[in-house]
């Protein structure tokens, strides 16, 4: 991860994280959570914490498997790091409206979309892996999202005949980022490269799917640029999104506006940045655009 560094507000702080283990957090949902969820949850566990910016969330220090046990099975919470539940904040779907989420499984975004419109709405998960989609399935039934269908196309493929109030675009990436998939392990040239491409085109795709005036967030768990913000600076370049201010808070750095040479424009200070130090988590970034 050396040739990060300059991308890397704290390096030690950085450094140290990614080799502590991470810390679980859940998420609740406001579909099937019961009544005294915050109390029973601490009748469960040893140490709850709730999350600073995202009441939703509640991190569970020392606690290893949150997997296990009955308030997850019941699907009164979703097990989700801090971090990645920040698209979806970003995002802000509404009750009534109609969302995409163009590569959905196995659904932790998804399913955080559903409990935050309490199932009124109309949500389209969509993911190319029908091996993937089993999890989505299951995982959508078990957090009872009534209000999603799934549907299993190439991203780019997505016939245009509907529209959508917001979009949220959780694009397959290196996972430079991803603990539990890389171990912060850098990912090689012609893997960026590729994955560059097809986040642009995905990019493209969701544009024309977005009504106007409607909202699409962009985001990844990888670290390097050629997958962020190049993959944003192209997508303002090359269609009729403009980038909008990510109005949560969460500590975090901000987009880069350079890097080995390449030039990123000042925009990028719109995106946000989240490394394994700010809440002990995965690595994920995030834009927001508006048509
Ligand atoms: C980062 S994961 C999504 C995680 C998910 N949003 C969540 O929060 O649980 C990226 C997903 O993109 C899917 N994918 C890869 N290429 C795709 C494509 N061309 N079209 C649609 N989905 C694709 C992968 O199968 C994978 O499930």
């Amino acid at each position: 991860m050396k040739q990060y560094k300059p991308l890397i507000d704290d390096w030690q702080a950085f450094k140290h994280a990614c080799k502590r283990p991470a810390l679980s957090t859940v998420r609740k949902n406001s579909i099937r959570a019961g009544k005294n969820f915050e109390e029973r949850l601490k009748e469960r566990f040893d140490e709850v914490e709730q999350s600073g910016w995202n009441s939703e969330v509640f991190r569970l220090p020392g606690e290893k498997t949150p997997g296990k046990s009955m308030m997850h099975w019941l699907g009164e919470y979703y097990v989700q790091e801090e971090s990645a539940s920040l698209p979806v904040q970003a995002l802000n779907p509404e009750k009534d409206e109609r969302i995409l989420d163009m590569c959905a499984a196995p659904g932790g975004k998804t399913t955080q979309i559903a409990s935050k419109m309490e199932n009124d709405g109309e949500i389209v998960a969509n993911d190319d892996s029908s091996r993937r989609l089993k999890s989505l399935h299951a995982n959508i039934y078990r957090t009872g999202s009534a209000s999603v269908s799934v549907t299993n196309y190439d991203g780019r493929r997505i016939q245009e005949n509907r529209k959508y109030d917001r979009i949220l675009l959780d694009a397959p990436c290196t996972g430079e980022g991803d603990r539990a998939r890389r171990k912060f392990e850098p990912a090689d040239q012609y893997e960026k490269k590729n994955l560059s491409e097809l986040q642009k085109q995905l990019g493209e795709k969701a544009e024309t799917l977005l009504k106007e005036g409607g909202k699409m967030v962009y985001s990844t768990c990888t670290i390097n640029p050629q997958e962020n913000e190049e993959v944003v600076e192209y997508l303002l370049e090359n269609t009729g999104l403009q980038l909008e201010k990510i109005e949560m808070n969460p500590d975090h750095r901000k987009g880069v506006n350079s890097f080995e040479g390449n030039q990123y424009g000042q925009e990028m200070n719109k995106t946000v940045r989240i490394y394994p130090h700010h809440f002990e988590s995965g690595v994920i970034y995030v834009a927001k655009f508006r048509k």
